[in-house]
């Protein structure tokens, strides 16, 4: 549930108006009415006791504090929005408050936190101490809940496991047991009990670790909540450019008539990071790139891009097309798996300049350790829109440069008319690659005339990128989905379906490799591009991976 580290996101500080009435918990200036939505119109979300397990994690430090932080900084969280941490360890309210404002100033730099912003959404945050298996500090959470129920949450609660999966079950069930579920009470309904306001349950990544546990976890929440209270967080959804994936490929005329088999010769998913598995070793150990990016991420980002157009830009809309394509993949075939799936590890190699050890060498991971910290995987539709067109995924830690991307490869001009006129040979492909990290944007690589007299082609980019055109980044990956939780949009949270569904894909490769684990793995330097096994993988089909170098569309 790491995540790393990312330069500080823009901060705007407005003056601060503290004409709200006493007891404002989280609030953001009061000038703006809110903020715009990605898409469109403001944010408005209700406001609500945000219950926080896990809240002494790395994530709640990392992301989702510096997440509110922000959010309060652009007027998004309304008055009686209050956070509340719920942990084994003792704490008080006031050591809550420093542990939130530590967060907050690791991740910004102390020098540039607004300190009356911050002492805003710090006012008043609650902290209750428990075991996540005692009903009885569940029965003081409900107390402390019912007492913020009164001072602005309007009887709206959302609770966030922030903790690692093997708590989520307990979790779950101790909030059902406490009657903090109120099944039936949500998004403008009454419950059965007549409770008004509406309860949400956050879950993170990973849900699951094979198709059998996610379904169990699947059917102990579906014991408690009713599935449109239960908000599967998959950050990379909420990332600017995927979003902007869907209104490139349906608000714009010109790509949807390309975006088939006819026209596309191969799919790339790319999700490269420099970063090793920090402190995380025991987590990743038991994870594994296929488990901590391929199930939740990369598949998620391939279903946008290769399902359907839906009726509706809605929740469910959405979710029921990705979930045809997701049903529509075929079975990876496990007598020459190779030809489909590639695992590997790093070695010891210089990233970024800097020389890193070998994954078994890192902090809690054991010397002899076969879990893959490079995937790829090749997938391919049996459907009428993708027949034949192979989707190559691949992620890795240690790789040569931090980037994720899709990139749509389309088929050459049908004739060969300028075949003499580019050195080194025939016409490039075009490509169009939605930069989903760093450097958010898109480009179109086409062939171009050089200037002069004579016809000579030349590739040319076209290039769109939110940093030079809009001067400002979106929101991070974190608060868009803070925000779309606490508005009830479930668009770009997984369906309890899809997550089995990726499962089902991914599960045989993971059952292959883990019969033989140490037969299956390759290596690869860290700083590189990975292995010559995933070169040789998509070699086979007459293709090779991208290669991007910063700045430059290769
Ligand atoms: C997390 C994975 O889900 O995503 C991490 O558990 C990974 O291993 C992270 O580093 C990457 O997220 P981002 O947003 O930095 O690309």
């Amino acid at each position: 549930m790491t995540v790393d580290d990312e330069a500080p996101e823009r901060l705007t500080y407005d003056e601060p108006d503290y004409s709200d009435e006493v007891g404002v918990h989280v609030t953001g200036q009061s000038k703006a009415a809110g903020s715009a939505s990605p898409f469109g119109g403001e944010r408005h979300p209700d406001p609500c006791s945000l219950v926080m397990f896990g809240v002494t994690g790395d994530l709640a430090h990392r992301k989702l504090i510096p997440a509110l932080y922000d959010l309060g900084c652009h007027g998004v969280l309304p008055f009686g929005t209050t956070l509340v941490g719920y942990g084994r360890q003792e704490m008080t309210d006031d050591q809550f408050r420093d542990l939130m404002r530590t967060a907050i100033d690791d991740h910004y730099g102390e020098e540039v936190v607004d300190g009356s912003q911050c002492d805003r959404l710090l006012m008043a945050p609650r902290y209750v101490q428990g075991q996540f298996d005692d009903p009885e500090g569940f029965k003081r959470l409900a107390a402390v809940l019912d007492e913020l129920d009164g001072k602005g949450a309007r009887g709206n609660r959302m609770f966030y496991l922030a903790t690692p999966p093997s708590q989520f079950e307990v979790l779950i069930e101790q909030l059902g047991e406490a009657g903090l579920a109120r099944p039936g009470a949500f998004d403008g309904e009454h419950g059965p009990d007549g409770a008004r306001g509406w309860t949400r349950v956050v879950v993170e990544k990973p849900f699951g670790r094979d198709l059998e546990t996610a379904r169990e976890l699947n059917r102990v929440i579906g014991q408690v909540f009713d599935e449109r209270q239960v908000y599967r967080i998959d950050h990379y959804l909420a990332k600017e450019t995927v979003q902007n994936l869907l209104v490139l490929r349906f608000a714009n005329g010109i790509f949807e008539p390309v975006w088939n088999r006819r026209y596309v010769d191969f799919v790339e998913i790319t999700a490269a990071e420099t970063l090793g598995v920090e402190h995380r070793g025991p987590y990743y150990e038991e994870a594994g790139a296929l488990r901590d990016m391929i199930t939740p991420h990369l598949i998620q980002l391939f279903s946008l891009v290769a399902m359907e157009p839906p009726a509706a830009f809605d929740a469910d809309a959405v979710r029921d097309e990705k979930m045809k394509v997701l049903r529509a993949v075929r079975p990876i075939p496990l007598h020459s798996l190779e030809d489909w799936a590639v695992r590997a590890q790093y070695v010891q190699g210089r990233v970024e300049g800097e020389d890193v050890p070998a994954y078994h060498s890192e902090e809690r991971v054991a010397p002899d350790s076969y879990t893959e910290t490079y995937a790829a995987l090749k997938l391919v539709i049996d459907n009428w829109r993708w027949q034949g067109v192979p989707f190559y995924l691949r992620t890795g830690k240690r790789l040569a440069r931090r980037v994720t991307e899709i990139a749509i490869h389309f088929k050459r001009p049908p004739v060969a008319l300028f075949r003499d006129a580019q050195a080194g040979g025939g016409v490039q492909p075009n490509v169009l690659i939605l930069r989903v990290q760093p450097d958010e944007g898109f480009s179109l690589n086409i062939e171009s005339k050089q200037p002069g007299h004579s016809v000579a082609l030349q590739p040319v980019s076209m290039d769109f990128s939110y940093g030079v055109t809009l001067h400002e980044l979106p929101f991070s990956a974190y608060e868009t989905v803070l925000v779309d939780a606490m508005e009830g949009d479930m668009t770009l949270f997984t369906r309890g379906d899809q997550a089995e569904e990726a499962w089902r894909i991914v599960g045989p490769v993971l059952e292959a490799w883990a019969i033989r684990p140490e037969r299956d793995i390759s290596i690869y330097e860290a700083g590189t591009w990975g292995p010559e096994a995933a070169d040789a993988l998509i070699a086979r089909d007459g293709h090779s991976w991208r290669r991007p170098v910063k700045g430059v569309e290769t």
